[in-house]
């Protein structure tokens, strides 16, 4: 689904991603783990061209998803967005109702069936956890949802859109508890039909939610496995001591 080859990425000067190439399947869970800094989240952003919006960035190498180089002169990058949908680490809800929020992404896209709209809203709340406890409020302002349910607005507003990829970076790491376990819930639920990679902080939750574990450090990628072997037995000296917490 995503096959990055060679990539370098730099901000400036400053050298962020060193010569990375790795593959992640379709419906898997990828999580990305490593030091802050270390640039997880650059990386993240480069898989639906969220860095193009930064200046004096320079990528180097190819980021393929479905087998298309998405820097190709050829891609619409609005288009791409859509395939590749993203959720950030402060819930980032517009000021608009719940159900706007969601039928936001079909509205700018032009369609106008009120139905179908309405039809779509509801399932991307289903698949986002969230449809039982908003239903009977939908024309109230997201702003009146709780944090945790916010970040499940979100998702449910990058459903609606009907993506392939979702990418989340760090989605839980404002939430309390339970609204964490929620959203591992839900992770594991949209595997099935979606492509997710996650960054996170949170050892446990990578181990957790996902199928496969890309460690970084400085930029480069140290060890990439199947999450449970990443846990349990490591390649690396480096990568045992990270999730040791010896450092980080
Ligand atoms: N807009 C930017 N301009 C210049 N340098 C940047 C920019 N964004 C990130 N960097 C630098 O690139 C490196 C990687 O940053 P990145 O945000 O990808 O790290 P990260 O692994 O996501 O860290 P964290 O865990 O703290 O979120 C850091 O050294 C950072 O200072
Ligand atoms: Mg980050």
């Amino acid at each position: 689904m995503i096959e990055t080859k060679n990539i370098n990425f730099y901000y400036g000067d400053f050298h962020a991603i060193k010569n990375i190439s790795m593959k992640m399947e379709p419906n898997t869970v990828t999580a990305f783990i490593g030091p802050s800094g270390c640039g997880k989240s650059t990386f993240l952003r480069l898989f639906n061209r969220m860095n193009d919006l930064i200046n004096n960035t320079r990528l180097e190498g190819e980021c393929l998803i479905k087998s298309k180089n998405i820097y190709d002169k050829s891609i619409d990058v609005d288009e791409l967005r859509k395939d590749v949908g993203m959720v950030f680490q402060k819930p980032n809800p517009f000021p608009k109702s719940i159900f706007e929020n969601v039928a936001y992404g079909l509205k700018v896209n032009g369609v106008k069936d009120k139905k179908f709209i309405a039809q779509k809203v509801e399932e991307s709340l289903m698949a986002a956890a969230l449809w039982d406890e908003v239903k009977d409020k939908l024309h109230k302002s997201a702003f009146e949802l709780s944090g945790g349910q916010q970040q499940r607005l979100c998702i449910a507003r990058a459903l609606a859109v009907a993506p392939s990829v979702l990418l989340m970076d760090e989605p839980a790491s404002a939430l309390d508890p339970i609204s964490t376990s929620k959203i591992e819930e839900l992770i594991h639920q949209l595997k099935s039909n979606y492509t997710i990679v996650i960054v996170t902080h949170n050892m446990q939750q990578a181990a957790r939610v996902s199928d496969k574990t890309g460690f970084f450090m400085m930029g480069e990628l140290v060890e990439y496995s199947d999450t449970k072997k990443m846990f349990l037995n490591p390649d690396k000296e480096t990568t045992q001591n990270y999730i040791t917490g010896r450092f980080g």
